[in-house]
């Protein structure tokens, strides 16, 4: 270390004196309900993993067979000699399952919002964005250069009122909002924000992140729960969440998609996805469009640790989907919780505090999975009893 980056050890204090030095541990295990770290079981109930597809063998074994017949990596960027028949392949079985006319693969979901918004507006344009939205639609935002305004939370007259105020005739405009937002687990009201875009002529674009393989026939999102299916103009999706594995994509008309094959950065200036990880994919999608009995599970355990942290107490703000967020509001209080739970009761509940949530609005969040026991999800909801009663959050 040289003098001249000293500073970053006094940025550490700082963020360790208020309280906002968040741990990160070390996994030593698959992806499952218990994992071990630091060479100790624990349960584990903060990962993405909704259907437990992130290690489910038919997906490895599609990842194994690709990674031996195509290699490693993809080779090059897609617009060079990047793209291959996997990819292809995978584009057109999202767009059929996402009932859009065409889609694009990208290396992870926050390429997807950082190279696709960029391409729908530009310096003159305008973007409506949600008040609450994912990091990577704001950067993405920002890397457009369009003017931007923010409506409230969830707040459809606040929306109306923005749209009015900044719409300017022969401009673009963006209307984008997650579908279901990660930190708080509620649904923005696409069916209204649809019917604005269709009223003041604005594209509208959803982040469907948390919606795929939760929301939906067969784990198809928000669009398809909605029943919004030629409402929407741009859906966009990761594939690290429900789908078990790495990668994003964007689902939107085919002229659309064209224009992003010429114009998303990421796209042209970043190596395109390995095959293991898009034959892998493809497979995810494959078992969710045969079978939803791991969606059943996982709202059937949803429902069992809400039901519990409830009964005990617990403050589980306005989630209306697997999301679990046990609000604390206090970040030390939120961090002492999760060092208890994890040191005393073997649970892995990771804390969110500023700034992926405001200041004051500190949480836990827990997410269940098809792949939790019953069992699993009671000691969960015991540990919580246990360990909130111990440090006084619980009564
Ligand atoms: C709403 C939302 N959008 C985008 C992303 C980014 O996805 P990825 O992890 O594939 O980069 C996330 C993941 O954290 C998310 O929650």
């Amino acid at each position: 270390m040289t003098s001249r980056t000293a500073w970053a050890k006094s940025e550490l204090e700082e963020l360790a004196n208020g309280g906002r030095l968040v741990p990160i541990r070390t996994i030593e295990t698959a992806q499952g309900a218990w994992i071990s770290i630091e060479g100790k079981p624990v349960l584990n109930m903060c990962s993405n993993n909704y259907l437990g597809l992130a290690n489910n063998p038919e997906v490895v074994r599609a990842s194994q067979e690709a990674t031996s017949k195509f290699g490693m990596g993809a080779g090059a960027v897609r617009s060079i000699a990047g793209t291959n028949s996997l990819h292809a392949k995978l584009e057109e079985e999202l767009a059929s399952f996402k009932h859009f006319g065409s889609s694009l693969v990208y290396q992870g979901g926050l390429l997807a919002n950082l190279g696709s918004i960029p391409v729908l507006v530009g310096k003159d344009d305008l973007v409506i964005s949600e008040e609450l939205n994912h990091a990577s639609i704001i950067d993405g935002v920002r890397l457009s250069s369009a003017k931007r305004a923010v409506y409230k939370h969830l707040d459809m007259g606040d929306l109306r009122n923005q749209l009015k105020e900044h719409r300017k005739d022969g401009k673009k405009t963006l209307i984008v909002t997650d579908g279901v937002f990660s930190m708080d687990g509620d649904i923005a009201p696409l069916p209204e924000i649809a019917e604005l875009g269709e009223e003041f002529d604005s594209m509208v674009y959803v982040d469907d992140a948390h919606g795929e393989g939760v929301l939906g026939d067969h784990g198809r999102g928000i669009v398809d729960h909605f029943k919004l299916s030629g409402k929407v103009d741009i859906e966009m999706g990761t594939f690290s969440k429900a789908l078990g594995g790495m990668g994003g994509f964007v689902a939107s008309d085919e002229d659309v998609i064209r224009l992003m094959k010429q114009r998303s950065r990421p796209f042209l200036f970043s190596s395109a996805l390995n095959p293991g990880d898009t034959a892998a994919i493809s497979k995810s999608l494959e078992i969710m469009s045969k079978d939803d009995s791991a969606l059943k599970r996982l709202w059937s355990n949803a429902k069992r640790l809400k039901d519990g942290l409830l009964s005990e107490g617990y403050d589980l703000g306005n989630s209306k989907t697997p999301i679990t967020p046990v609000m604390v509001g206090d970040e030390k209080k939120t961090l002492e919780l999760s060092k208890s739970l994890y040191q005393e009761s073997r649970v892995f509940a990771s804390p969110i505090v500023f700034p992926t949530v405001a200041r004051g609005m500190a949480r836990i969040r827990l997410m269940p999975s098809a792949v939790h026991s019953t069992d699993d999800i009671d000691f969960a909801v015991e540990s919580f009893r246990q360990q909130g009663k111990k440090l006084a959050i619980l009564k």
